[in-house]
């Protein structure tokens, strides 16, 4: 059993994101587990699923997670709210490994923070209107009251590193009042693109409101998960090869943002399934 586990826990683990905004999981896998092996898959030729239906996101979804079973992965990590959101069952009815989404993980910690059980949860409208983060808050305590709002705008903001100054505020002054006046004391950055714009929302919605980024959250479940299970990689340092089904320059450039300029080699590759 030992030797086993010990083969299996030098094999990568697959992340899957719609596009670039995965690279936030990535950054933060690279600081807390900088030992393992990552294979990313950024699905830019059908980017974005945040305004696509469940049905299309769950097929996009599977696709991706068997293009990453070929590397033969020890855990899937869904690194996409939106594909989290909806598509967590398909997966785990046709995936033989263990899969992680970011959505349980940020209502975990979004819980353990709030303390007048009010939580904001912000994301894309994929996300807001499968009411997943209000599932799964809801699930590990009733007593709390979850507000949602999709914030598009956010996601091409972030990607065009449009992150401070009077035109982010505008767009996040338009998007989060009507939240902040419902009183939360959290709020739930439900969208692998957010972390970037957190500064400007924090001053937004005031320093009195919590911020919880999924992205982080999810990360310390891996860890805790890896190392329960024996499975963890300590290596020195750990490779990273990254895929895009589309060409990889736009990927490349604006990747370089999500992980503070580190340089980026991307592949492109065919998903047939
Ligand atoms: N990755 C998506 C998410 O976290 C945002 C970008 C998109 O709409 O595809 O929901």
């Amino acid at each position: 059993m030992e030797i086993l586990q010990q083969q299996i826990s030098k094999s990568p683990i697959g992340i899957f994101d719609s596009g670039v905004g995965g690279l936030t999981v990535v950054k933060e896998m690279l600081r807390q587990l900088p030992g393992e092996d990552i294979i990313y898959l950024g699905d830019t030729a059908r980017y974005p699923y945040g305004p696509r239906s469940a049905e299309i996101v769950r097929r996009f979804a599977l696709q991706n997670a068997r293009f990453l079973m070929g590397f033969g992965i020890k855990l899937l990590i869904v690194a996409c709210n939106t594909a989290s959101s909806v598509a967590m069952d398909v997966l785990k009815k046709w995936i033989s490994v263990p899969i992680i989404g970011v959505i349980e993980p940020g209502a975990k910690a979004a819980v353990q923070e709030t303390k007048n059980k009010k939580i904001g949860v912000i994301g894309t409208q994929g996300t807001i209107f499968s009411k997943s983060y209000n599932r799964a808050i809801e699930g590990i305590d009733n007593n709390i009251r979850v507000f949602g709002r999709a914030c598009p705008l956010f996601v091409p903001l972030a990607e065009e590193g449009y992150i401070d100054g009077d035109v982010p505020e505008r767009i996040a002054q338009h998007y989060l009042t009507g939240i902040v006046q419902n009183g939360i004391d959290t709020l739930v950055l439900g969208c692998t693109h957010y972390p970037l714009l957190k500064k400007t929302i924090q001053k937004v919605v005031g320093d009195n409101i919590h911020i919880i980024d999924s992205a982080s959250s999810v990360i310390f479940d891996v860890k805790n998960f890896l190392a329960r299970a024996k499975l963890l990689n300590n290596s020195k340092k750990g490779d990273m090869k990254i895929f895009v089904t589309d060409a990889p320059e736009r990927f490349e450039m604006v990747g370089e943002k999500f992980l503070d300029g580190e340089k980026i080699d991307a592949v492109k590759v065919e998903l047939d399934f």
